[in-house]
């Protein structure tokens, strides 16, 4: 089932976080689905209570020009009926303002992100705006950004700026979107941090104070770069040097501090990587695409399981569905 991410944030408010999985093709979101209901080999599995977990799928534009995006619309739509048990939200992941209005008209989106980090603040709030009243229009939920993050998104180089909170006050007040990203501390990609550097609570915290009671902030460039992926990677000949990302410890703390979403993406790249890298190491007389597509099936799903165990949304699914 579709729901909006508003829909989702007002159960996990203040307790535990929403994983937001990006996905490029059929293995990923096959992968993310079984993994949100606990299953791991295969779609047959019974669904696991216990681990089963509401989620949002994310869309980025290079994801949506990779192929066609009509083909990610149909893989998701065959998965919702595949699995009928999901609750997820559908979201374009750092949209332009051209792509948000593609999203909100084509009646798939659930929830949209209006990406003007780059810009000046009155700019921001503006395009912000914009995209909020075309949205609201349709009953589709926006997230916009205000800071900046480090690393490379999309075709954007940025340079880290920690979110201001009196500037967050005015941004929310003014562009009226449903929730806000952040820039805590955090970057995308696989190389985050340099020496003592992690999230920033304090301004975080800070952030949560002033903003109206229960909003939902969002936290992007949030993998964690598991060591354990990382050296997997290398050991089949792979060359990750000085790879680092948020201790997933950290997670938690920051749900309880209004982050209600999560973004991942670049964890779910290394599962794929190691998978099909120690295949080909592993299986060289092997040529056909389908067993390392299988391993890494079910590597992500149970990747997500223990994700979502880290995230606190691992068994919340029943109590959504109860919600909505
Ligand atoms: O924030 C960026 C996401 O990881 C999406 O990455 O634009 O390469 O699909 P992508
Ligand atoms: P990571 O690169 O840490 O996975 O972040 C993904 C993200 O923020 C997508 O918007
Ligand atoms: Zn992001």
């Amino acid at each position: 089932m579709i729901v909006t991410t508003e829909q989702l944030f007002k159960h996990a408010y203040g307790n535990y976080a929403i994983g937001a999985y990006n996905i490029n093709n059929l293995e990923q979101t096959v992968g993310l689905f079984r993994g949100n209901l606990g299953k791991s080999a295969s779609n047959d599995e019974p669904v696991d209570p216990s681990t089963s977990a509401p989620f949002i799928l994310q869309i980025s534009r290079g994801a949506r020009g990779y192929t066609d995006k009509r083909f990610l619309e149909a893989m998701i739509r065959t998965a919702d009926e595949v699995f009928p048990e999901v609750v997820f939200a559908v979201h374009l992941d750092h949209g332009t303002e051209e792509a948000c209005y593609d999203c909100i008209d084509s009646g798939f989106y659930s929830s949209v992100m209006i990406d003007a980090s780059h810009e000046k603040l009155d700019e921001n709030i503006a395009i912000t705006r914009r995209v909020v009243d075309r949205a609201h229009e349709k009953g589709i939920v926006v997230e916009a950004e205000l800071g900046q993050l480090g690393g490379v998104e999309e075709d954007i180089v940025g340079s880290v700026c920690l979110t201001e909170p009196d500037e967050a006050v005015e941004f929310v007040e003014k562009s009226v979107c449903d929730s806000l990203a952040v820039a805590i501390g955090t970057s995308h990609g696989a190389h985050k941090f340099s020496g003592s550097q992690g999230l920033h609570f304090d301004v975080l915290e800070n952030i949560k104070k002033v903003l109206p009671e229960n909003f939902p902030l969002v936290m992007h460039g949030s993998s964690s770069v598991p060591k354990e992926w990382v050296d997997r990677i290398n050991t089949a000949g792979g060359k990750l040097k000085d790879a680092s990302g948020v201790d997933e410890d950290q997670y938690l703390p920051a749900a309880k501090l209004g982050v209600c979403k999560i973004n991942i993406d670049t964890d779910g790249r290394l599962v794929w990587c190691a998978i099909h890298r120690e295949s080909f190491r592993d299986t060289p007389e092997n040529f056909d695409l389908r067993p390392p597509g299988k391993l890494f099936m079910a590597a992500y799903a149970d990747y997500i399981v223990h994700k979502n165990g880290k995230l606190g949304s691992a068994g919340q699914l029943a109590g959504v569905r109860k919600s909505l």
